[in-house]
């Protein structure tokens, strides 16, 4: 038996994936029964850092897409388009479809997943999220009987590199995204890494993996890093907190039971505790906190990109839908060999319900303003006797209680004051801020965050 394999795209991770699949000797026995039958590129030409064997590779990609005798489509060509086509039309070609692209996911999830279940085919996107760390399969099979309570993650490595860089040099936001260009952590477009375009993609997957729902990501709420700087990094350690872009899901907390179509999904710079397991993880390393009932807390960490990283995630999805395909085989030959005398049975498409994916509802996502949360604001002030003490008043008007209140520099004749709230409802804060700002002597507010 071999499960013949078409696969789309020779970068980065299509090569970490073709190098796997020709060198199974030593890993799971079931590689030596995958066959790289075909793989689609945009030129021949291109020098190759895998040694193919002949005539494997090829330009066409929708004739690998519909080609009768390759089960499994591995998509690794990034992009929207023609990815989002081609995963289409090798979904209605009934083959199974191995993905790692986050965009066309996050965005066509629920078309996709349709078009699979109809179809009777599987479509797994381990490598989609977090690179090598198992993040998917936890959340649809090893944790499925958890009412997950959070998800909580570092799912953007190269902001989680400025952002450590920036911590332990204080050094300042562009010239860490300089040097980290230079030496290839950040893209020379950073755009979807700094302005968490790319982590909400995951965490929009994440959520609609956990919840088992459709998520429109244009209702994520999303910040990026680009207004991060040294002088906030460097308050926030001394208070006892490490910066981190965090993407969070969790079902709305003001619901008196737990629901799982009502959900905060948010992607934005935290001041995060140091004692919390993912203020510890830096450079351009992942993690993911899962909190659920019963099991409580869960920390997956690792490498969440990378060449061979993210080709181990789509390897073992390749093998896990070969699994179930020789499964299916074995028990169709049993079956012939036990009752010679029948027709063969008629196939019928049984999806493995951990395997396949299937949205339930559309999640409803909740306004930023009715977030729950502490703050941390650093507020400018000609430094003046009784300045703290409007700074309490007016958050007092709003009902925002403080939990620490600090002034720690000053600037000639300004005083940096840093506060930090207790629990507080999103839109309560910010009409004390602008009202606080408005109040003398107040010189500005330069830097809001949230905390963990
Ligand atoms: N650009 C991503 C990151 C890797 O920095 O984590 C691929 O998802």
């Amino acid at each position: 038996m071999a499960f013949k394999i078409g696969l789309l795209g020779l970068g980065t991770v299509g090569t970490g994936t073709a190098k796997i699949l020709l060198d199974p000797q030593g890993r799971h026995p079931l590689l030596q029964e995958l066959k790289l039958h075909r793989v689609g590129v945009n030129s021949l030409d291109k020098p190759r850092e895998v040694q193919l064997p002949a005539g494997v590779l090829q330009t066409d990609l929708t004739e690998i897409v519909t080609d009768p005798d390759i089960e499994i489509v591995v998509e690794l060509l990034g992009g929207l388009e023609p990815a989002r086509s081609l995963i289409l039309k090798a979904i209605e070609h009934r083959k199974h479809v191995v993905t790692a692209n986050k965009a066309v996911i996050s965005r066509y999830g629920n078309e996709i997943f349709q078009a699979a279940n109809e179809a009777g085919v599987y479509v797994l996107l381990e490598a989609a999220v977090a690179g090598g760390i198992p993040a998917i399969a936890p959340l649809t099979q090893s944790l499925v009987v958890n009412r997950i309570q959070s998800i909580t993650g570092i799912v953007n490595g190269t902001t989680n590199y400025i952002l450590s860089r920036m911590q332990t040099e204080g050094a300042g936001f562009e010239g860490v995204l300089a040097q980290a260009q230079a030496l290839g952590y950040a893209e020379a477009d950073p755009t979807a890494d700094v302005d968490g375009y790319d982590a909400a993609d995951k965490i929009a997957i994440l959520a609609s993996l956990a919840y088992s729902g459709e998520i429109d990501l244009e209702a994520v709420h999303r910040e990026g890093i680009r207004q991060i700087n040294a002088t906030d990094i460097s308050y926030a350690d001394r208070l006892g907190f490490a910066v981190k872009l965090l993407a969070i899901a969790k079902p709305d907390p003001t619901q008196d039971t737990y629901q799982r179509d009502r959900l905060q999904v948010r992607v934005h710079p935290t001041l995060v505790p140091k004692d919390h397991p993912l203020a510890s993880v830096n450079g351009v390393n992942n993690a993911i906190v899962v909190e659920g009932d019963p099991l409580g807390q869960v920390v997956f960490s690792g490498p969440g990109a990378g060449a061979g990283a993210t080709a181990s995630a789509v390897t073992a999805d390749i093998l896990n839908i070969a699994a179930t395909l020789k499964v299916e085989e074995l028990e169709a030959q049993t079956l012939s060999q036990q009752f010679p005398d029948q027709q063969p049975r008629t196939k019928v498409d049984v999806p493995h319900p951990l395997l396949s994916c299937q949205h339930q509802h559309a999640c409803q996502i909740v306004p930023m303003e009715d977030l729950v949360t502490r703050f941390y604001a650093r507020v400018l002030s000609p430094d003046r006797p009784g300045v703290i003490g409007k700074v309490g008043t007016c958050f007092g008007k709003f009902g925002v209680s403080l939990e620490s209140v600090v002034q720690i520099d000053r600037k000639g004749e300004i005083a940096e004051i840093v506060v930090i709230t207790h629990d507080v409802r999103e839109g309560d804060f910010r009409q004390a801020l602008a009202e606080l700002v408005e109040t003398d002597p107040i010189d500005s507010i330069p830097s809001v965050l949230r905390v963990l």
